[in-house]
């Protein structure tokens, strides 16, 4: 498509991209393929589409714990929940493999991102420490901000990791959002991050942008170049919408169907639309490039279909201009 320093295509095309740029990809990233993210996402999609719909949010909650309540009595009597890993009735940020998930994206963050140790760490949509748990191991010397929406998932980690941890914080951001916190105080489209300009060396957003809408994004990513310091980088996910997805969400061979048009990006769900949204890439990118940002690698997902990708999602790394 031509857009300044992105890739364009699957996995192999990527990775020439990548090299012809720098080097950045070393062989470890071919090993990321097929990751248990990649695949746990896709077999419980359409079940929580189906009960995000049809089930009032208490209930879900409610029968989530009791569901999850036998199993986390298990993992505890068997010694198998792990550190830093909550129970599986509190986790509300994602399916699958808890521990996979986060050590899968702390090697795109130091592939792909360029993360180094010493870094000062911005996670936005933190969650439940998904993504600060392997973090927690690498960054020596380095420093971590979390922001999330849930009370419960920062409560979580402030008690978890950063007593453990004093250079880890987590803090609320108490922002509407209709599938996590739609009683919020505060419009994502307007909310200011708590941080002050050039804080932070890398940004992370992961599985956050696919859940939030057009002016949110634009916001968020506003926010994003004001306290990322010159050349610092942010690695975020998407569902990108080419015309590759767009012909495979057509022809049916999509796991998220993602095709409802809602004022400037796509949701795979009227009834709740922060289940699944989805943004055209080329608007995505010349945003990125107004914002003062060059995308260094886009990396696509298996998330529509595609027979070669890298992970679930799309995954789309950018350095602020100096
Ligand atoms: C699918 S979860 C992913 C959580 C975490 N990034 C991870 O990968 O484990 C989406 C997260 O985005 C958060 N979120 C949604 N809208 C947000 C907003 N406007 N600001 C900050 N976080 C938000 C949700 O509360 C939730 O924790």
């Amino acid at each position: 498509m031509g857009y300044d320093g992105g890739c364009d295509g699957n996995l192999e095309q990527g990775m020439q991209c990548l090299d012809s740029q720098g080097g950045l990809v070393s062989e470890t990233i071919k090993e990321l393929a097929k990751t248990s993210f990649a695949y746990q996402r896709k077999r419980t999609g359409g079940l929580q589409k189906l009960l995000a719909r049809h089930v009032p949010r208490q209930l879900l909650r409610r029968g989530k714990r009791l569901l999850m309540l036998p199993m986390d009595g298990m993992d505890f009597l068997l010694g198998r929940r792990g550190e830093l890993v909550p129970p599986r009735y509190l986790n509300f940020a994602g399916d699958g493999d808890f521990k996979a998930a986060g050590d899968e994206f702390l090697k795109y963050f130091v592939e792909l991102g360029g993360l180094s140790p010493a870094h000062r760490v911005l996670d936005v949509g933190s969650g439940i420490g998904r993504m600060a748990r392997p973090l927690t191991r690498y960054l020596s010397g380095g420093s971590y901000e979390g922001i999330d929406i849930v009370p419960q998932g920062i409560e979580w980690c402030q008690r978890n990791i950063s007593e453990r941890y004093p250079n880890f914080c987590f803090q609320l951001a108490d922002v509407r959002n209709l599938m996590y916190n739609p009683q919020g105080r505060f419009e994502a489209a307007e909310y200011r991050f708590p941080f002050g300009d050039g804080d932070f060396d890398f940004t992370c957003l992961t599985s956050v942008f696919t859940h939030m809408r057009n002016r949110e994004m634009e916001n968020y990513l506003l926010e994003i170049a004001r306290t990322l310091r010159p050349s610092g980088k942010c690695l975020a996910t998407y569902f990108f919408l080419n015309s590759e997805s767009r012909t495979l969400i057509e022809a049916g061979r999509s796991s998220l169907d993602i095709r409802y048009p809602l004022d400037g990006c796509w949701t795979s769900d009227e009834v709740v639309p922060e289940l699944a949204i989805g943004f055209d890439e080329g608007y995505v990118r010349k945003l990125y490039a107004d914002l003062g940002f060059v995308v260094e690698t886009v990396q696509y997902g298996e998330w529509c279909g595609r027979r070669e990708y890298l992970s679930y999602q799309d995954i789309i790394v950018a350095r602020r201009r100096p």
